[in-house]
């Protein structure tokens, strides 16, 4: 009887043994698929280095990395949802324009704004340095890498945007090129808002500062000297002011700056007072100087005096 029971246990402990085995083989050995790829395409298109010869001669990768669509915002989109079920029918044309077009397709609102944006007006005339769905979205620039905007390392993340401007826009020459002089990512850095949205956190609490999309938008970014822009004019401007600094009136909002770094032709009175001060720091840091050392000078000769 008793040995019955210890037979059954002795039975059951090698079952849940083998059990696990087998439960670790399977996790171990699994082709972790979490793309969403029902028509196989990451057989061939998964393999590093497929790549076709395009019309110059040039070589056009065709590897879709599954690790990064994994972790893209489209990873529950089968492939051929963009790409049709005969996507070897359609060349592609690796251009800005027409990536927008396709993102355009299902993003149809962001679209609109964007192809009315100085960013979007300026790519239908087939000026390619400005931005289009993928400077914004992809790190990498990669059609299959776009990050869900909310993520910590998305280039959308409040706390990115910032930089992710300034892959273009604190290229100086480039700027030059479209007349635009300002070093607007230093001296954002350099103002208030860019010190705390840099220095705060990334509880959601702390994010309220103000970024470039803050005050200039996001799909519709308008040139600043469109009137429609939230920061020409004035009235535009306090408006954009109001919305987190309650009350705000002509006085809070004419005392600001913009990117423009006070100078004798522009805010003299802001320039020389600056000039003022620094002078006056640097005479009393020297002035405290020349009385240390005048008095370390003293207490050296008197000391020298005693011991002789
Ligand atoms: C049997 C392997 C294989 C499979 C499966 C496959 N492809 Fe391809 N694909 C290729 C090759 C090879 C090329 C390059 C063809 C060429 O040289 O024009 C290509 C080209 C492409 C291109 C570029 C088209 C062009 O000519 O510019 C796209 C986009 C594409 N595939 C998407 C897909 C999608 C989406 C799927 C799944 C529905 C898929 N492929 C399945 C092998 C494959
Ligand atoms: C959300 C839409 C979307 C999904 C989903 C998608 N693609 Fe793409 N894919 C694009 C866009 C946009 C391009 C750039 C096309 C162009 O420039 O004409 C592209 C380009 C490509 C290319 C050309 C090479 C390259 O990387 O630029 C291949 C190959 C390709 N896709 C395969 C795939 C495969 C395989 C899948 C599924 C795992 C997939 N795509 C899923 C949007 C998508
Ligand atoms: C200049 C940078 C930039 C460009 C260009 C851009 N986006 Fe965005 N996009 C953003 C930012 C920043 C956010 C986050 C907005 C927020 O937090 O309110 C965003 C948000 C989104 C969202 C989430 C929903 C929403 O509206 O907040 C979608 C979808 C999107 N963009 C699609 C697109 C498409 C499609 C294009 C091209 C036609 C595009 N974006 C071009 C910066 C850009
Ligand atoms: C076939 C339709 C389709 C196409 C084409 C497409 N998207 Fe999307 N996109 C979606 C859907 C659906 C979601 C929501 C996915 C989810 O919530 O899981 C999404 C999500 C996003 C998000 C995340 C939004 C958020 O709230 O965080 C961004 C950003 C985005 N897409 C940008 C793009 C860009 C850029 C392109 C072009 C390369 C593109 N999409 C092409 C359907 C599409
Ligand atoms: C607090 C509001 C505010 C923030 C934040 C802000 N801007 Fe501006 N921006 C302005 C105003 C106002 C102007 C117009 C006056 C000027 O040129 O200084 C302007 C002008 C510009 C111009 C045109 C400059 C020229 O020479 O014509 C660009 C480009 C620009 N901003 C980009 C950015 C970028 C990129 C960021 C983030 C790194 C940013 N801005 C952050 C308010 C802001
Ligand atoms: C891929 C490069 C690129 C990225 C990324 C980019 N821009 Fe631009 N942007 C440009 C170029 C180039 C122009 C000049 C277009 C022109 O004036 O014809 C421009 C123009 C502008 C202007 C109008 C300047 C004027 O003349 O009044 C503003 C404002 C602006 N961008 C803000 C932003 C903001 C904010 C971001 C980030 C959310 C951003 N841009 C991201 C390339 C870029
Ligand atoms: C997205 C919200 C947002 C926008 C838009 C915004 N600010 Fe701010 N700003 C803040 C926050 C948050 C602080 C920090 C307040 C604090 O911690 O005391 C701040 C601080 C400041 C400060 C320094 C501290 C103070 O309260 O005196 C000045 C000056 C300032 N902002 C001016 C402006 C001006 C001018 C505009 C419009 C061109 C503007 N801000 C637009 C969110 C914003």
């Amino acid at each position: 009887m008793l040995s019955g029971v210890r037979k059954s246990v002795r039975w059951l402990l090698v079952l849940t043994g083998a059990l696990l085995l087998i439960g670790l083989y399977l996790l171990l050995t699994s082709h972790r698929a979490f793309a969403l790829d029902e028509t196989g395409c990451l057989q061939c298109h998964g393999t590093p280095g497929l790549s076709k010869t395009g019309p110059s001669g040039q070589t056009i990768s065709l590897y879709v990395s599954e690790a990064r669509v994994n972790t893209a915002a489209h990873r529950y989109i089968d492939c051929t949802s963009c790409h049709t079920s005969k996507p070897h029918e359609t060349a592609i044309t690796l251009n800005k324009q027409t990536q927008a077009e396709k993102c355009g397709t299902c993003h149809s609102y962001q679209y609109k704004l964007h192809a009315q944006s100085i960013h979007g007006q300026q790519l239908r005339q087939g000026v390619t340095e400005v931005a289009s769905c993928l400077d914004c979205h992809s790190a990498e620039n990669n059609p299959h890498a776009v990050i869900r905007v909310l993520e910590y390392s998305a280039p959308t993340y409040k706390k990115n945007i910032a930089g992710t401007c300034a892959q273009c826009h604190a290229q100086e020459d480039l700027m030059a090129t479209f007349g635009i002089v300002e070093k607007v990512y230093e001296s954002y850095m350099r103002s208030f808002h860019g010190k705390a949205t840099a220095l705060g956190t990334y509880k959601t609490t702390e994010l309220d500062k103000a970024t470039c999309t803050n005050c200039h938008g996001v799909h519709d970014i308008k040139s600043v000297s469109d009137p429609s822009s939230p920061v020409a004019g004035m009235e535009n401007l306090t408006k954009t002011c109001v919305s987190c600094h309650p009350g705000a009136g002509p006085e809070f909002v004419s005392g600001f700056l913009g990117h423009k770094e006070a100078s004798p032709r522009y805010v003299p009175a802001a320039h020389y007072t600056e000039i003022l001060f620094t002078t006056l720091l640097i005479s009393v840091i020297t002035f405290g100087i020349i009385v240390v050392l005048l008095a370390v000078r003293k207490y050296i000769a008197n000391r020298w005096k005693e011991t002789l």
